[in-house]
């Protein structure tokens, strides 16, 4: 792989960014970090809270700030939240610093992820549940003019690991 220290995944809400980020770290040998477990770090407080008690534009504020502090000279692997490619200029700083992958979904396959899962997203706390594919279906298509600039773009639900590092290395 080329000398890019930082591997960034990107994906809407429930594509797996974290758990991929985790096997790719392991299968690589490099450390991980997930930027929305970061974020909570840094402001002391989880990302409902941040989102209920401060809005969502710090939420965004600190997102980009936390984006932007990560040591660009040792190996990460950074797993994204859903909305960090689309808001200010992050798609361009992580096209700048890293390889970018995205793991693409289609409405369906992330409706059924996201009516499974028990992670708490302010994003969706208002949506009903016969809502959610209408919803992620608009979300998706205004989100991928940025999630589609990615260097290399899979499958997320039929994901190979081993298929994507050696994609990754090929780089
Ligand atoms: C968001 C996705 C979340 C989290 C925040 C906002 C989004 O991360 O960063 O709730 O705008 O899509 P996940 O993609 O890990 O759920």
């Amino acid at each position: 792989m080329s000398e890019r220290n930082l591997i960034y995944i990107i994906g809407f809400m429930g594509s797996g960014k974290s758990t991929a980020g985790r096997k790719l770290a392991a299968l690589m040998g490099w450390p991980f970090i997930d930027l929305d477990r970061k974020i909570e770090e840094v402001a002391g407080k989880t990302i409902p809270r941040i989102f209920s008690e401060d809005g969502e534009e710090y939420f965004r504020k600190i997102e980009s700030e936390v984006l932007r502090s990560l040591d660009k000279t040792g190996r990460i692997i950074v797993s994204t939240g859903g909305g960090t490619p689309c808001h200010g200029d992050n798609m361009d700083f992580m096209l700048q610093t890293g390889l970018t992958v995205y793991l693409k979904m289609t409405p369906v396959q992330l409706s059924k992820r996201l009516l499974d899962s028990s992670v708490e997203r302010p994003l969706l706390k208002n949506v009903p549940d016969e809502s959610l594919p209408l919803f992620i279906e608009e979300k998706l298509s205004y989100r991928e003019k940025w999630y589609n600039k990615a260097e290399i773009i899979v499958d997320g639900h039929s994901l190979n690991i081993e298929l994507l590092g050696s994609i990754i290395n090929s780089k």
